[in-house]
This record gives C-alpha cells, sequence and structure tokens, in this order.
C-alpha cells in the first residue's frame, strides 16, 4: 500500500493505520457536553441559536477570564425562553467590544468570523491583507508559522520569516526536568524580530505568534516573551500582532505551571492576558476538541483594525462567498454547538494537565529507548530530532520521511515529518543555489489525539521507534518523484520512492 500510494502517509487508508499520531487536528474523541449540545443544534439558515451562544462563549473564552457567563447552559434548562434571552443580550449588547463586537456594529465593522477551519481564516486573512500592500513585497514575522499559514500567506504575495528560539535544538534538557521545569523555546528570538524591525518596520505586515509552536517542536510561548513581542511592535510603528490560537489552552497551562509568577492564575485568566495583548487572532477549532471549525477575531480600536481600515467587511465578503452566511461560515448548526461547549471544555485543568502528561509519558519512553525525542516535550506532540537520530546521513536524502515510511511500514505507526521536505529546503537550495542559515528543524512529529489513546498504545510506539533506533541504518532515504515544484501543496499531494535500501 505505501508504495501505491507513493509513500505519502497523508495518502494511506486510515483503516491500516494501528495507532494514529498523524494529527490531533479534529481527531480528539469529545467530551459528553459537547455530544449534548450537538442534539440540540439549530440547523437555521441565518442566525441560527447557537451562533449568538458561539459568539458569547468566545467572549468567555477570550476576555471574561474567571468571569465567564456560560449563557449556553441554559440552553440546557427551559430553551425556547432561554435562547431569546441569549439572542436579545448578544444583538443588542455593543458594551463589551474588544474582539467580538455586539449590536449593530457587528454589521457596521465585522470582526468575528466562523469559519470551516484555520486554514480557511489565513487564506481570508491574507486575501483582505493584500490590497492594502498594492505594489509591495509585505513581510510576515513569526515565532514560527504553521505550513498552511505560510503557504496561504506566500500564496497572497507576502516573504515570510520564522525567527525561532535560538535555543531550540541547540540546547539539551535533562529527562530528569521534565515536567518540572520549561524553558519556551517557541519564543520569538527577540533580538533577531528587534533587527527587522529596525531595518524594514515599514515593510511588515504582521507579527504572527504561534501558540504553541508548532514547527518548533510544539513548544510553548512564555507570557514574558508575548508582552516583549508586543512592546517591540508598539515601539516600532503599531505593528499588529496576530495570533494564531491553534493550542493556546496548551500554551496557558504550560505558562501557569512553569512560569515565574503565573502559578496562582488560572488558565483562563492567563488566556485573558495572552488574547488582551493581540490586535487580532485565527484559531483552528479542530485543536480545541472540535471535529471541524475556525474562527477569526479583530480587535476593535487594535492595531489591526488601525492599520487596515474596513478589513472586516472586506473579510466578511471573502466569508460569505465562499463559505455561505456569516452565521454559519460553512458549519452545520450542530458543529456551532459543539464549538460553542468546547470553548469552555478546553481551559479545564483536568482536561489540559492529563494530555500534557500523556505526551510528556511518550516523550520519557523514547528517551528511555534512547531515541533523540526534543525534550521537553510540547503539549500536543512529541517531535523527534532527525539530524541526530541520522547523523551523518545527507540532508537530501529527507531521512525524516524515511523513519516516517518505516514506521508505518514495520509498526502501523503513523506520524509525519516536519523536516526538510515540510519545509521545502530542495526548492529553497534550487533557487538560492545555498541552503538557508541557519537551517530549519528537521523533525519528525507523533502528535497525540486528546482522549483517543491510552498507556499502552505509548508504549508500543515507544518500542516500535526503539527498534528502529537500534537499527537505523536500515532505513531508506527518500526523493520526491511527483508534484516537486507544487510548493504549499505537495507535503499532501506530492510522491516519493526510496533512494536506497541497504
Ligand atoms: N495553525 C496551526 C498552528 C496549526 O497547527 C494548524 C493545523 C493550522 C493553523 C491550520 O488549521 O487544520 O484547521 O486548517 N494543524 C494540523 C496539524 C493540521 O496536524 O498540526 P486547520
Amino acid at each position: 500500500m505505501l508504495r501505491r500510494v507513493e509513500y505519502n502517509v497523508f495518502n494511506f487508508p486510515a483503516s491500516m493505520v494501528t495507532v494514529d499520531l498523524l494529527t490531533d487536528s479534529g481527531t480528539a474523541a469529545l467530551y459528553q457536553p459537547m455530544w449534548a449540545a450537538m442534539m440540540l443544534g439549530d440547523e437555521s439558515y441565518a442566525r441560527n441559536a447557537w451562533y449568538y451562544c458561539f459568539l458569547d462563549a468566545v467572549r468567555d473564552f477570550c476576555q471574561r477570564g474567571d468571569r465567564p457567563k456560560k449563557r449556553y447552559v441554559q440552553l440546557f434548562d427551559s430553551r425556547a425562553e432561554s435562547f431569546k434571552t441569549v439572542e436579545q443580550d448578544f444583538s443588542h449588547d455593543a458594551t463589551e467590544r474588544g474582539l467580538v463586537s455586539g449590536g449593530v456594529e457587528q454589521f457596521e465593522s465585522p470582526n468575528a468570523f466562523l469559519l470551516p477551519q484555520g486554514r480557511c481564516c489565513e487564506t481570508v486573512l491574507f486575501q483582505s491583507l493584500r490590497p492594502y500592500w498594492q505594489g509591495a513585497k509585505p513581510l510576515i514575522l513569526s515565532n514560527g508559522l504553521f505550513e498552511t499559514t505560510r503557504a496561504n500567506a506566500e500564496f497572497a504575495g507576502f516573504a515570510c520569516q520564522d525567527l525561532f528560539d535560538p535555543r531550540l535544538m541547540s540546547s539539551s534538557f535533562s529527562p530528569d526536568k521534565v515536567g518540572q521545569e520549561n524553558p519556551f523555546w517557541g519564543n520569538m528570538n527577540l533580538p533577531a524580530l528587534e533587527n527587522f524591525l529596525k531595518t524594514s518596520a515599514g515593510n511588515v505586515a504582521a507579527v504572527i505568534m504561534t501558540l504553541t509552536n508548532n514547527t518548533g517542536a510544539g513548544q510553548p510561548v512564555s507570557l514574558a516573551n508575548m508582552r516583549e513581542v508586543r512592546g517591540l511592535c508598539r515601539r516600532y510603528g503599531r505593528i499588529p500582532l496576530w495570533i494564531d490560537a491553534a493550542r493556546i489552552a496548551d500554551n496557558a497551562a504550560f505558562i501557569k505551571r512553569f512560569e515565574r509568577g503565573c502559578g496562582p492564575k488560572s488558565v483562563p485568566e492567563i488566556l485573558k492576558e495572552l488574547f488582551g495583548l493581540c490586535d487580532g487572532f485565527h484559531f483552528s477549532l479542530k485543536k480545541a476538541l472540535c471535529n471541524i471549525g475556525g474562527l477569526m477575531c479583530l480587535r476593535q480600536g487594535g492595531a489591526f483594525t488601525g492599520r487596515y481600515p474596513k478589513i472586516g467587511t472586506l473579510m466578511r465578503k471573502l466569508q460569505i462567498l465562499s463559505y455561505g452566511h456569516d452565521s454559519y461560515g460553512a458549519l452545520s448548526g450542530r458543529d456551532i454547538a459543539a464549538a460553542t461547549v468546547a470553548l469552555g471544555e478546553i481551559s479545564k485543568e483536568d482536561h489540559l494537565y492529563p494530555r500534557i502528561e500523556q505526551t510528556q509519558y511518550l516523550a520519557l519512553q523514547l528517551a528511555k529507548r534512547k531515541v533523540p525525542v526534543v525534550l521537553p516535550p510540547g503539549g500536543h506532540a512529541v517531535y523527534i530530532d532527525v539530524n541526530t537520530m541520522f547523523e551523518g546521513r545527507p540532508w537530501n536524502d529527507l531521512m525524516g520521511v524515511g523513519l516516517v515510511v518505516e514506521l508505518l511500514r514495520r509498526y502501523g505507526v503513523r506520524g509525519c515529518e516536519m523536516g526538510y521536505m515540510a519545509m521545502e529546503l530542495d526548492l529553497y537550495y534550487a533557487k538560492h543555489k545555498k541552503l538557508p542559515e541557519p537551517m530549519p528543524p528537521n523533525l519528525v512529529r507523533l502528535a497525540i489525539p486528546a482522549n483517543v489513546y491510552g498507556r499502552e498504545h505509548m508504549d508500543y510506539v515507544a518500542d516500535a521507534l526503539g527498534e528502529i533506533m537500534a537499527d537505523r541504518e536500515s532505513v531508506p532515504g527518500m526523493e520526491m518523484v511527483r508534484g516537486q515544484e507544487e510548493s504549499g501543496l505537495r507535503y499532501f499531494a506530492g510522491g516519493l520512492r526510496m533512494k536506497s535500501r541497504r
């Protein structure tokens, strides 16, 4: 089967996989209240009842900290009456503005957009930004862009620069300290950011902080780093600060547990602080337990809407052109119901910490078996350091892909490469006739779907990788045979073959 799908694991049938660690996106097992809410889904075409509750839950999640209103809870009681109250409250409520406007402001300057998933937000975001930069080659700076974010930005004509924390991949961390300390290697490289801003602030369309940093080995970002980034954005001309919030709740849990002075704060209060620093965000709800969903919000009166006046109207236009009415954004009413409840569930500590601890468990089991895993692990996945595992093999052997293929072929475990193939290093090399400096991380990711697997699965995966580690000489190099030039898409659609079998 691997041969038939040209060794691209995204094309491999899920039913043949034993432990599927391809992604934690849309693959979580949902909590009971989410299922219960789905039974009350309202499939009206326009302004379905849950839409109002959803927007209010977004305010709970982003802005209200320890004082959520949890208006949706009433819906489980006396439905007809409660719906009316929530709708009336919301459609009159223009006082609590911030990231989700109510009242007529929703129509005059829309700032909260419901979409099918994160990348749809990214398409709408960058396509809407483009007209403000006619003739220029604007720049997006980030602590680490996810590949769809980068692909969407580049497709719209933006240049992207990741400024990873230099400690990431160049430092070691003792297994004894896992669960005790965290160095926040997901941070933005502040001196590098300042250098860029000093010379080219006028060309920077936005700074995007990804929380947690998925391409940066899933590492969290500290609140202190977020504050510093915000300070630099302000100092160099009110540059909009944007958050890719896909795993922001995990990130807040790391801050609470490991950042100095943050222990006494609750996760919702930390979320309020993080969101309080941004001028806008997008959020793949598929990471927030939901099977589907995306959300994008702009701060009313913030640097983003200030720099790009009326952009919300353009975003709504694109939303309606492609995804239907703005109150459903190509989601079914029951998806919106599930998402509403999920926003409450994901900031609970008894959801967050068992998940983080399961990831730690797998990472430590791998370390015990001498597999070079990035320690400490992030919240949703463990990352294997391909260059250490396959020291001496050339970069264009794409050993990360080789490892993913062997793990699936021999053990039925599916992970994914997030390294030189995903980063399109060969295309960079062909264009610039040299390799980038510094080189991007070369990783294989094993992402753990929430609430799906148990300890035995983790032990099995650790044993499998331990065996491959002991026999790593036999792992084949790979090369692309189809779709190599198709930047942005080839990761999912390209074909490969084995270079050498020793
Ligand atoms: N941003 C981040 C940080 C992501 O991890 C993802 C998706 C997206 C944006 C795009 O969101 O999938 O809803 O369109 N990450 C998945 C993953 C696919 O496996 O890490 P989406």
